[in-house]
């Protein structure tokens, strides 16, 4: 059996880009995170995982894409090297996260998938983006790609679910299980939904009752000096 290619043996130097952009982005994300805290006092994301896609899985990647399996065939052809998970609240959060990361003037968007309106036929929901940006080592500048992933907790929790099985070559009854788990996406949906009302409801009792106590401040009479 040959012994696995490390990280760094695979990828030299392109690994401190692919590094770099991991870093770059968590810290936009951090300041995402502080800034809604700052002015809503809700932090909109749960946790945030990053990953350099393992060589293994990347050769198989450019082979399967006709490609030699090489760092240097990755530039233009995949996207995926550097790969960031973005766990949010609620639905909401997704999107607006994802709308701010897009508002970014150096950041381009390649590509979107948006799986949480349109969701795959398994019942995978996400919302995807391939982002470009530019990294500075030293003097140099170069745009690196990476893929991010946004979600909620129980999307997550339904993906690594089914990820498990997804991988498992030796599952009886897999088709069953796959209904099972189309069927508890579906109903996970629509959960969600049910939350954001709740979440909105309790929101505008909080509203009312801090509108009602401004009023009564101000309409009270002043003190006597
Ligand atoms: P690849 O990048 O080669 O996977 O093809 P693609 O760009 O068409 O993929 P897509 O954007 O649809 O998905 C990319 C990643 O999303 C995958 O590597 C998984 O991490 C995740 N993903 C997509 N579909 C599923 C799914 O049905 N189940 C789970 N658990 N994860 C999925
Ligand atoms: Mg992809």
């Amino acid at each position: 059996m040959s012994e696995a290619i490390t990280e760094t043996e695979f990828y030299g130097e392109s690994l401190l880009l692919y590094d770099s952009v991991l870093i770059e982005l968590s810290s936009r994300i951090n300041i995402i995170r502080k800034a809604n805290m700052l002015r809503s006092g809700r932090d909109p994301i749960e946790n945030v995982k990053t990953r350099i896609k393992s060589p293994e899985s990347m050769m198989n990647k450019l082979r399967l894409k006709g490609l030699e399996p090489i760092a240097e065939s990755i530039p233009g052809n995949v996207t995926d090297a550097a790969g960031m998970r973005v766990i949010c609240t609620y639905i909401d959060d997704v999107y607006s996260v994802a709308s701010i990361l897009a508002s970014q003037k150096d950041i381009t968007v390649l590509e979107t998938k948006d799986y949480i309106k349109n969701p795959k036929p398994s019942g995978y929901r996400s919302y995807h983006m391939i982002v470009e940006l530019p990294i500075y080592i030293g003097d140099a500048c170069r745009r690196v790609c990476a893929e991010i992933q946004l979600r909620t907790l129980s999307m997550d929790f339904w993906a690594s679910l089914e990820h498990q099985i997804r991988y498992k070559h030796d599952i009886p009854n897999r088709k069953m299980i796959g209904a099972e788990l189309k069927r508890c996406a579906d109903e996970v949906a629509s959960v969600e939904m049910n939350f954001i009302t709740i979440r909105d409801m309790i929101n505008s009792i909080k509203n009312n009752s801090t509108g009602g106590e401004e009023q009564t401040a101000q309409t009270a009479p002043p003190d006597k000096e």
